[in-house]
């Protein structure tokens, strides 16, 4: 099946009522017909429920409709993006291991790499900048994964995924890749060398700012066993679950079978079926609100750049964007909705614009069919030290827009007033 008839009806049956919307399993356990039963089931030996820390049918849809749309082996829904983003490494990395990931990256998922994990005695070592080059640098024997944004958020910068997987894979180390902003519609790491591929689902996919979640999919493609000293926690005996050797055991989908196992069952940070359900909503409309985003974007970011009252704008489909070739490679002729720009008169006129905006939203989110304005400086990046903020991309006076669904002259028509406003001082 095709992407768009995926989303809608993937990866599930409907049980005797022929319910035609997958059903919100609102339950805690499902019972067990006997003890042979119960320890099938709590063993992996044969498939089903059992716990809904654990996992859900309705969840389980979910997860298995982005597994097929991202052309993966399995996956593991989670509670919000950002603890897809800690599972996913947490998965790999011991104290004394070391993660390398790129600068330019979501607000709090750098805040968790550069102060939170160093903590715990994992060193997150982060490149200078995005090349494959830079990323190489930085991987030792101790490292257990290289972290990406595929499109930066909110640098809007795009990483080259085959060459970065390449340098990762040839000194044994797997991609994790971060795909909120450009959503399996655009590009699938997968088919590019990334070995796992996360999202904030409460983004794009959920599409209507109303539910977070987040997933992990697992591609498995990374041979573990091969690397046997890097990756102990894959092939030695799991003492937290009765002894299994993921990659032996369970050699197609180690990785997100030990996610589950290890990291879902024991932190708790599970999807509720109702969120579940309203995330596949969102995933059934999701090919068709994506070009109207892009369209508007298109229409917001040329207003923008042909204003002399604004400064610079960073817009993928400019063909002077420095990442515009990466993005014609990689994204083809789609663009994300996220830009950003700046106006004359530095920081103050960009928190003018931000504050004067009328139907904008002045918000942290993005992927909302609701047009949002941030000022990453000020709100999701504001614990970084001037030096990060220049490192992850981001300048003091830089706004970002997620453009929404609305019709465009309304959004152009907004931020005009607000330049005005801005511009009077
Ligand atoms: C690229 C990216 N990854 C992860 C997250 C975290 O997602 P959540 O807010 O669902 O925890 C965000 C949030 O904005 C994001 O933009």
């Amino acid at each position: 099946m095709h992407d768009e008839t995926l989303a809608i009806h993937g990866s599930y049956t409907p049980d005797s009522t022929r319910a035609v919307a997958v059903p919100i399993y609102q339950t805690v356990a499902h019972e067990f017909t006997d003890a042979d039963h119960a320890g099938a089931i709590m063993d992996l030996e044969t498939p089903g429920f059992h716990y809904n820390r654990i996992n859900n049918p309705t969840v389980d849809v979910l997860e298995q409709r982005l597994t097929a749309l991202e052309g993966g082996v399995g996956a593991m829904a989670v509670s919000s993006g950002s603890a897809a983003v800690s599972m996913s490494v947490l998965n790999l990395l011991s104290a004394g291991d070391n993660l390398v990931s790129v600068p330019q990256l979501y607000g709090a998922t750098y805040t968790y790499f550069a102060h939170v994990l160093p903590r715990l005695g994992v060193e997150v070592r982060f490149a200078a900048d995005d090349r494959p080059d830079s990323i190489a640098a930085r991987i030792d024997e101790r490292t257990k994964a290289v972290f990406c944004e595929t499109v930066g958020n909110p640098a809007g910068n795009v990483i080259d995924l085959t060459a970065v997987a390449e340098v990762a894979h040839a000194r044994g180390v797997p991609v994790i890749a971060d795909n909120t902003v450009a959503t399996p519609f655009m590009l699938k790491p997968f088919r590019h060398g990334a070995d796992v591929v996360i999202h904030s689902l409460t983004k794009f996919i959920g599409g209507h700012g109303t539910t977070l979640g987040g997933i992990i999919i697992d591609g498995g493609t990374f041979p573990w066993a091969d690397h046997p000293d890097r990756f102990k926690l894959m092939v030695e005996p799991e003492p937290a679950f009765h002894g299994v050797r993921y990659a032996i055991d369970f050699a197609d989908t180690a990785y997100v079978t030990r996610c589950r196992t290890i990291g879902l069952r024991n932190t708790g940070a599970s999807l509720s079926p109702f969120n579940a359900f309203l995330l596949l909503q969102g995933l059934e409309t999701l090919a068709v609100r994506l070009p109207r985003h892009e369209a508007n974007t298109r229409a917001v970011a040329s207003f923008l750049a042909s204003d002399p009252r604004v400064s610079s704008v960073s817009f993928l489909g400019f063909a002077d964007n420095p990442y515009h070739e990466l993005g014609r490679r990689y994204l083809g002729d789609r663009v994300p909705s996220i830009m950003t720009f700046t106006v004359h008169g530095g920081r103050d006129a960009g928190i003018a614009v931000f504050n004067q905006v009328k139907l904008f939203k002045r918000l942290l989110n993005m992927g909302d069919a609701k047009s949002l304005i941030t000022h990453p400086a000020s709100t999701t990046h504001r614990q970084l030290t001037p030096d990060d903020l220049k490192l992850a991309g981001i300048t003091p006076d830089m706004v970002r827009l997620s453009v929404g669904l609305e019709h465009p002259d309304d959004l152009i028509e907004d931020l005009d007033q607000a330049l005005a406003v801005a511009a009077a001082g």
